[in-house]
C-alpha cells in the first residue's frame, strides 16, 4: 500500500465508526406511551428531552430517591437497580402496574406525579438495549 492508499483506508474506518456511533447513540427510544395516562411522551426533545437524561429531573430524582434504597450493598432491603435492570418495555410495566412493594408501602410518596413520570421516561429511555422501535410501546 503506499501513502495515499494507507490514508484513504485510515479515512474510511474513521468514517465507519463514526456513522456506527452516531446510529447507537440514536437508537434510545424517543417517544413512551404512558400506560397511566396513555399518553404519548415524546422523550428526546424539548423539556421531556432534558428531564429524561442522568442531569434531568428523571436521573436525579432516580438517584435521590429509588437509589437511596436500591444502591450496591443497601441495607433496606432493596436489590440493587441501575437503568439497564430492565427493559423499556420492563420499566413501564413497572410504572404502569405500580405492584412492586415499595410503589404500594408509599415509599415513592416523596416524589410527586410528575417527578414519577419523569423518573420513568429516564429509565425507558436508558433501559436494558433491546429497544424494539416497532414495539406497540412506541406511540
Ligand atoms: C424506602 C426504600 C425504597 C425506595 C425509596 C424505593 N424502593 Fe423499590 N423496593 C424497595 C424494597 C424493600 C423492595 C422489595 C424487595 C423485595 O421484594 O425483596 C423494592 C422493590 C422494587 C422493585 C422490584 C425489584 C425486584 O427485582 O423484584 C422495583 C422495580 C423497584 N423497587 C423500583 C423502584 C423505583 C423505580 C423507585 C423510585 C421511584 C424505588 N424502587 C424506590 C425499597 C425502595
Amino acid at each position: 500500500m503506499n501513502r495515499m492508499d494507507r490514508m484513504a483506508a485510515v479515512v474510511a474506518v474513521c468514517f465507519l465508526a463514526i456513522t456506527t456511533m452516531a446510529a447507537v447513540a440514536q437508537a434510545r427510544p424517543t417517544k413512551r406511551l404512558d400506560g397511566k395516562t396513555r399518553m404519548c411522551r415524546l422523550i428526546a426533545q424539548g423539556k421531556l428531552g432534558w428531564e429524561s437524561e442522568p442531569w434531568g429531573t428523571g436521573g436525579k430524582k432516580f438517584q435521590e430517591v429509588c437509589k437511596s434504597c436500591h444502591a450496591k450493598n443497601s441495607d433496606r432491603g432493596a436489590p440493587f437497580l441501575h437503568s439497564e435492570s430492565y427493559t423499556s418495555k420492563g420499566w413501564n410495566s413497572v410504572f404502569t402496574r405500580r405492584r412492586v412493594q415499595c410503589a404500594r408501602d408509599g415509599s415513592w410518596g416523596v416524589l410527586s406525579e410528575e417527578e414519577i413520570q419523569f423518573v420513568a421516561d429516564y429509565l425507558y429511555r436508558n433501559g436494558a438495549w433491546t429497544y424494539n422501535p416497532n414495539s406497540s410501546d412506541s406511540c
